[in-house]
């Protein structure tokens, strides 16, 4: 029962994480077309990115506490996590270059960082579903 409970309330936050990054990625996009996206909103979204992945880690944390071991998981469910694994390493990227060198681009340049965040949410919401049933 605790251990379980323990999953629920980390996919409780992972779920969250997963609406942010999709969601603020997305209106950080809306936005990008219209104005200077603000910096304040890349920094939430790296801080989003950051918690999926700790959020993510913490599941396999919990498995080798209670089992000694790892998740068991080969084949396409270790590649779905592979996935999402690089799309939270591109994700922070791509919002930590904006923060340090965003102000300097072009217009086209800081659409394409949007739009790369947003894909890469994407992504990783589609290996998601693939991981949970291969695995
Ligand atoms: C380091 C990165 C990540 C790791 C290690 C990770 C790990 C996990 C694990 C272990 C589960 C439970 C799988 C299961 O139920 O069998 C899970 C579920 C889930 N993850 Fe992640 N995750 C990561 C990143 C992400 C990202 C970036 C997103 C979305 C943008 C995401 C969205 C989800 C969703 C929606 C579920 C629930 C799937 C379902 O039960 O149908 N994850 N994740």
């Amino acid at each position: 029962m605790g251990t379980l409970l323990e999953y629920a309330l980390i996919q409780v936050f992972h779920n969250f994480g997963a609406l942010l990054v999709v969601g603020l990625s997305g209106y950080g996009f809306q936005v990008a077309l219209r104005h200077q996206t603000p910096r304040t909103l890349a920094l939430f979204v790296m801080l989003a990115w950051l918690a999926q992945g700790l959020t993510g880690a913490t599941f396999g944390w919990v498995t080798y506490r209670s089992d000694h071991r790892l998740p068991d998981i080969h084949g396409i469910a270790l590649g779905a996590l592979m996935i999402k694994i690089s799309c939270v390493c591109g994700g922070v990227g791509l919002m930590a270059a904006f923060l340090r060198w965003g102000t300097s681009w072009s217009a086209s340049r800081r659409m394409a960082i949007w739009t790369g965040s947003t894909v890469l949410a994407c992504l990783a919401l589609t290996a998601a579903a693939f991981l949970r049933w291969f695995s």
